[in-house]
């Protein structure tokens, strides 16, 4: 699709349409707080909204300017703080034109009637704030809402999120983070999507659509912000902030589309990450910022830098100071800077100078009111204080409880000789221990991120499993076992004592949410930390059955436990209901129907490890790697000596308690041209029937793979291009249907051109990335 034509979807999804279509899947409308206003412009292409910019612009003064690209954190930090207080009077100046970690009705209020009355010009405070997975209600992490492979959810959680949010004065989130993560080590794969630009891609719109609902302006409106601007997830070594190198190539199939997606869908603003890509870092980068997201996209709203990257320019070694930092980022395309100060104090001289052209001033100034106007922020610039303080709302209480329940995955529950499978626990069960570290910690159930949650909405897996326990009469003994990390093993003889009296143990452990997941958390070491895995084998050597439930920010590498117990669900941290939902899926009253969105590693060595990899030209193919090449023909090929290439669980992996089969698949043509493809007239259909094979009533996530041959360039062995939940009863079958067009089968070629080429194509359709029923067709010239 053409600039022009990108440019005029984003138009009609954003505002008009009351659908939006990627690959197979529809996103439906926002759905928590209907509007009855049909919009009817772009806000940030509006007209009217334009000319109030350009007469804001003429009155102000150059140090005015300047201050609406200055932004600092009005509460407690989220990076290193530079102790700054003073930001009231800087306002009552005009020097702030944004706030980020300000939170309350009351307090949002007072710093807003600061700008409104005592500032010149009266420009409205933007307040800002990591809204991550949700405001006050905490959702599950965003790799867990992810896992629900359900749009839909996850535009109804952002749109709570959203109403809380703005029910306080922040109006503007930094979310959704949109980073591709290849790499387990890194910490901040919790708060994207996963590994996959497609499904990444309808996770972008679906948090965006949520957030900014049908209308900037709506009172329950707020702000998106597609971050990190880009490549961030690709920080070698899996270490945090760490370069990228990131070939053009892959930067546009991979790395792009999610904040194409996002900002096609409307997005607002987006973050500049703090990781060079290429050299050039991506808070000063002319290439990603102006000549790709400005010039290619269209892109009307802001950027902004993360927290101090502008000033990262030095250390980076593409500045000596802080003017020459801040001049490259503003000519790059950073239109606000995050708590680095400099535009503030440097810009002025640059602009005076001759170095930074006023135009270009104006021209980020101009972006960022018209964001404000947008937002309805010099018509509503406060809200009402006597809405803060109330419980949560029910239904939000619901919506957390169906995401946490969705978002779950079932990654092994292995029939026992003779015996059904662990899950559901069976009714027979009449006494259950619960043991570990994660079994009743709150905070770790908020995740990281958790913005304005509060402890006492959490309720934990052991205080749900009590109710349970006393509804159903069942006993349920509890013992921590270990900390999560460190500690002392002295805990290890009363859970095992419990353990031994139990018919079965569950095992609530994992990873610490505020240490080891989210910003600065890299680990080089992904398995259980501390003494967890020793807890785990204590308790395994009783020989009751295990089920163990994994509450991490990230994929662990869980090859030294995984045959030692029955059952393996991933948690993450799945929010304030952690506790009810686990509680539906365990006990059978709700079906597990979460899928992974990351590849679960055997070891660390293999990162980075994903499924839309290339093939090279010494493939495995049918060596047994499971253990070491022993004849010549084995030995060159691409392998590891001393472990398997396969990942422990593959993307797109999850069980449930019910089976489902697929039919072989069936394509509306066995040949298409590229040409008709290329143009937009053509498509393939891909059809295919899925049963519910098994006793009970369940959700499938069908997911369609592609893989191309032929082809200019090389491409990867199997790609995501549609995906459909589908909930069938016991019994029941449906016909599913998927097309593939030019959106799905163009790539960027070997003369960077983003076509349909001529190509020998299989199509799987299945349950996962390494199954599925598969057909064959040609794509022509
Ligand atoms: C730094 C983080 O990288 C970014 O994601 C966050 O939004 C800002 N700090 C503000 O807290």
């Amino acid at each position: 699709m053409n600039t022009r034509s990108h440019f005029i979807c984003k138009f009609l999804r954003a505002f008009v349409a009351v659908t939006i279509t990627i690959g197979s899947v529809t996103v439906s409308p926002q759905a928590v707080a209907p509007l009855s206003r049909p919009a009817i412009v772009d806000p940030l292409n509006d007209p009217a909204i334009e000319a109030r910019v350009s007469s804001l612009l003429r009155q102000m003064t150059l140090e005015e300017k300047l201050g609406q690209l200055n932004q600092f954190s009005g509460g407690a930090p989220t990076g290193p703080s530079t102790g700054r207080t003073d930001y009231r009077q800087m306002i009552a100046a005009g020097q702030i034109g944004s706030l980020l970690n300000v939170t309350g009705a009351k307090e949002t209020n007072e710093l807003q009637r600061i700008a409104m009355t005592r500032s010149r010009l009266k420009i409205p405070i933007l307040f800002g704030l990591d809204v991550i997975h949700g405001y006050r209600t905490t959702f599950p992490v965003p790799l867990g809402l992810a896992s629900t492979w359900n749009p839909d959810i996850v535009e109804k959680a952002a749109a709570v999120a959203a109403r809380e949010a703005a029910a306080e004065g922040v109006r503007w989130t930094f979310s959704p983070m949109v980073d591709i993560a290849r790499d387990a080590r890194w910490g901040r794969i919790v708060e994207g999507a996963g590994e996959d630009p497609f499904l990444g891609s309808l996770m972008a719109v679906a948090y965006v659509r949520g957030y900014q609902g049908a209308r900037l302006d709506h009172p329950f409106s707020i702000a998106a912000c597609a971050k990190h601007y880009v490549g961030y997830g690709a920080a070698e070594g899996g270490r945090d902030y760490n370069t990228t190198e990131i070939p053009e190539r892959l930067l546009r199939d991979v790395y792009l589309p999610p904040f194409r997606a996002a900002v096609d869908a409307g997005a607002a603003t987006l973050m500049s990450a703090f990781n060079a890509v290429n050299g050039v870092p991506a808070s000063a980068n002319p290439f990603t910022l102006d000549q790709v997201l400005r010039r290619e996209w269209g892109f009307r709203g802001f950027v902004v830098s993360d927290w101090t990257s502008v000033k990262e320019m030095i250390p980076h070694g593409i500045a000596n100071e802080g003017a020459t930092a801040a001049r490259k980022a503003l000519l790059a395309g950073v239109d606000m800077d995050m708590e680095g100060g400099l535009y503030l104090n440097d810009l002025a001289a640059e602009v005076k100078g001759g170095r930074v052209p006023m135009k270009v001033v104006d021209e980020a100034v101009r972006r960022i009111l018209r964001v404000k106007f947008a937002l309805g922020l010099f018509e509503r610039p406060y809200v009402e204080e006597s809405a803060g303080g109330k419980g949560l709302d029910p239904a939000h209480i619901e919506l957390a409880r169906t995401a946490a329940e969705e978002s779950f995955v079932l990654l092994k529950n292995d029939a026992r000789s003779g015996q059904p499978p662990l899950l559901p626990l069976s009714a027979g069960v009449r006494t259950v221990a619960l043991i570990g570290p994660l079994a009743d910690s709150v905070g770790d159930m908020r995740g990281a991120w958790a913005a304005k949650g509060d402890r006492k909405d959490v309720i934990t897996l052991r205080v749900a499993l009590e109710d349970f326990a006393a509804k159903r009469q069942m006993q349920l003994l509890h013992a921590k076992g270990a900390e999560i990390v460190g500690g002392s093993d002295a805990g290890m003889a009363t859970a095992v004592d419990v353990a031994r009296r139990a018919d079965v143990v569950l095992l609530a452990l994992g990873e610490d949410a505020g240490e080891m997941t989210a910003e600065a958390t890299s680990r080089a070491f992904i398995t259980l930390p501390g003494l967890q895995e020793k807890l785990l084998e204590a308790v395994a050597a009783t020989g009751k059955p295990i089920v163990l439930v994994v509450f991490s920010g990230r994929p662990l590498a869980l090859t030294s436990v995984v045959d030692r117990v029955g059952a393996i669900v991933q948690a993450w941290h799945p929010g304030i209901q952690a506790g009810p939902a686990l509680v539906r899926v365990l006990s059978g009253e709700a079906n597990f129907s979460g899928r992974l969105t990351v590849t679960m590693p055997r070891s660390v060595g293999q990162l980075p490890l994903y499924y839309n990899h290339l093939n090279t030209g010494r493939p495995a193919g049918k060596v047994d790697l499971t253990r070491p090449p022993t004849r010549g023909e084995e030995k060159y090929v691409s392998r590891y000596i001393d472990e398997q290439n396969a990942p422990l669980f593959p993307f797109g992996h999850g069980l449930s308690y019910t089976r489902f089969e697929y039919s072989p698949l069936t394509l509306s043509a066995q040949s298409l041209s590229a040409r008709a493809l290329n143009s937009g007239s053509l498509a393939l259909r891909v059809t295919v029937e899925v049963k519910n094979v098994g006793g009970r009533d369940g959700v499938e996530v069908a997911q369609l793979y592609i893989r191309q041959r032929g082809t200019s360039v090389a491409r990867p062995v199997r790609e995501l291009k549609g995906f459909q939940r589908i909930a069938l009863r016991a019994g029941e079958s449906r016909r599913v249907e998927f097309t593939l067009g030019e959106k799905e089968l163009a790539f960027w070629n070997i003369d960077m051109k983003e076509v349909v080429e001529p190509a020998a194509v299989t199509v799987w359709v299945g349950p996962n990335s390494q199954s599925g029923s598969y057909g064959e067709f040609t794509i022509t010239r």
